[in-house]
């Protein structure tokens, strides 16, 4: 392919920066995983534990990421190839890439899932299945068919590509700005109703009380695994939006505020979700089945549950969309970048090559249910080896790359720009984040990768 030099693009402005990024972090993971991990865990014991993770591993290694983006005005691995040069420091730019790829393939068959879910909540079908087992089967019968299962997969992978074919400004950008406004205000007019129905108030006390019985050390683990997949750290997408940035932009301040909109979506989520749950008198503990099997009867239980329940999975999917569009975008950035390639043909191909891996995640469900590696089927260890190898691993060695490769005496220089208040005003932030990404971040991290594979 023709290798052509056009302009990089941009974001057009700060705040659309932030809702994509924080469309990029706001996913599955904050309304399907987030709840039900956090109700497994000791509730609010578990969210004390996950906000300091956030806090202090989550939001340092988010900056660093977004700095060696705006730095580079590259994807990751052209932002590594640009500040090193060697060859150690550019594979872990392509384990980003790769790392992208991979969650790709299981993201948008879960995705898919949720469209379907957008069908079936129109169609009323929740009405006929409406105790928790025939609920269960219900979804279980949906995912077996091959057709249901890979329809929807592959109507949602195109409405993906299409936002990314678009381009930054055009179609990432813009998509935000309409999508993320949409997905808080039916999130909040959710937790309204699910506050408002008799009962409610045990769902509260549920994710809200700390019960530290249930907090276990793994459940440490778990917190800090899940603040990576969260705020889409570890793999370069949050590298390459920052690389759309222009100099001028508060990387300090930005950061902040993504992780703020993600923690409050993640939050509120809980509380809609658990007060209708233990309103109409459901199971709490369906864990990744809670959204599919539980919900749908909580729904047909509730007055103007069959609204309730087209809008949460249209919120749902929503959510899911903003943030396939950004592990598309690593993607496409890399062979824009690096290979000089149109960003049509990029969308294009790559979209295709998705598809071509999400295939076999799909198939899970049904004809290839006993196929396993590992002891797993093909989407759980896509999910296994991205979410708990790839993204910590890629997460720990940013954080390795810019304290003792890159050195902070450059990374400062470029922190700067855009943020001299806070050099000025705040220099403990400074010296703070600069202790985070040097000792804390790498040596919890590692700490995480060893209880993944089961050493630890
Ligand atoms: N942050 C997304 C979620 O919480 O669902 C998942 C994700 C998106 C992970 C993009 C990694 C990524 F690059």
């Amino acid at each position: 392919m023709a290798k052509t030099k056009i302009a990089r693009e941009n974001w057009g402005s700060k705040f659309g920066f932030i809702l994509a990024a924080a469309g990029s972090a706001i996913g599955l993971g904050n309304i399907w995983k987030f709840p039900y991990i956090a109700g497994e865990n000791g509730g609010a014991a578990f969210i004390f534990v996950y906000l300091i993770c956030i806090a202090i591993i989550g939001l340092p290694v988010l900056i660093g990421e977004v700095l060696l983006g705006r730095t580079t005005q590259r994807n990751p691995v052209g932002a590594f190839k640009k500040l090193s040069n060697s060859k150690f420091w550019i594979s872990v730019g392509f384990l980003g890439v790769l790392a992208g790829f991979i969650i790709l393939s299981f993201y948008v068959v879960i995705a898919g899932w949720s469209l379907g879910y957008i069908f079936e909540a129109i169609n009323g079908s929740f009405y006929k299945f409406n105790q928790a087992y025939t609920s269960a089967n219900h979804f279980t019968m949906l995912i077996q068919s091959v057709t249901w299962n890979l329809g929807f997969t592959i109507a949602f992978l195109l409405l993906t590509m299409l936002f990314v074919y678009f381009g930054v400004q055009k179609g990432i950008e813009k998509g935000s700005k309409i999508m993320m406004p949409l997905l808080f205000i039916i999130l909040v007019v959710l937790a309204i109703k699910g506050l408002t129905l008799d009962g409610s108030e045990k769902g509260v006390s549920f994710l809200l009380n700390p019960n530290w019985k249930l907090l276990h050390g793994t459940s440490i683990l778990i917190a800090l695994g899940h603040a990576f997949f969260t705020l889409s750290l570890g793999m370069g997408a949050m590298l390459t939006y920052g690389s759309y940035l222009k100099k001028d932009s508060n990387i300090f301040s930005s950061s902040t505020q993504i992780v703020f909109l993600d923690t409050l979506i993640a939050l509120i989520a809980g509380i809609a979700i658990f007060t209708a749950v233990f309103a109409t008198g459901q199971n709490p503990s369906a864990g990744p089945g809670l959204i599919f099997h539980t919900l749908p009867v909580v729904f047909t239980k509730m007055s103007g549950g069959y609204y309730f329940a087209i809008l949460f999975f249209f919120l749902l999917t929503i959510a899911a969309l903003t943030s396939a569009i950004s592990l598309l975008e690593v993607v496409v950035s890399y062979f824009v970048d690096e290979k000089g390639w149109k960003r049509h043909n990029a969308v294009i191909v790559f979209g295709g090559v998705t598809f071509l891996i999400a295939v076999p995640s799909s198939l899970s469900s049904n004809v290839l249910a006993d196929f396993h590696i590992f002891g797993l089927n093909f989407f759980d260890l896509a999910d296994f080896l991205a979410s708990n190898i790839m993204l910590p691993l890629g997460g720990m060695l940013i954080s390795i790359f810019i304290a003792w490769v890159w050195g902070f005496d450059k990374a400062l220089v470029e922190l700067k720009q855009g943020a001299e208040n806070i050099f000025t005003d705040k220099p403990y932030i400074i010296s703070a984040w600069k202790i985070f990404v040097k000792y804390f971040a790498p040596v919890l991290i590692f700490l995480v990768l060893l209880n993944s594979l089961g050493i630890l």
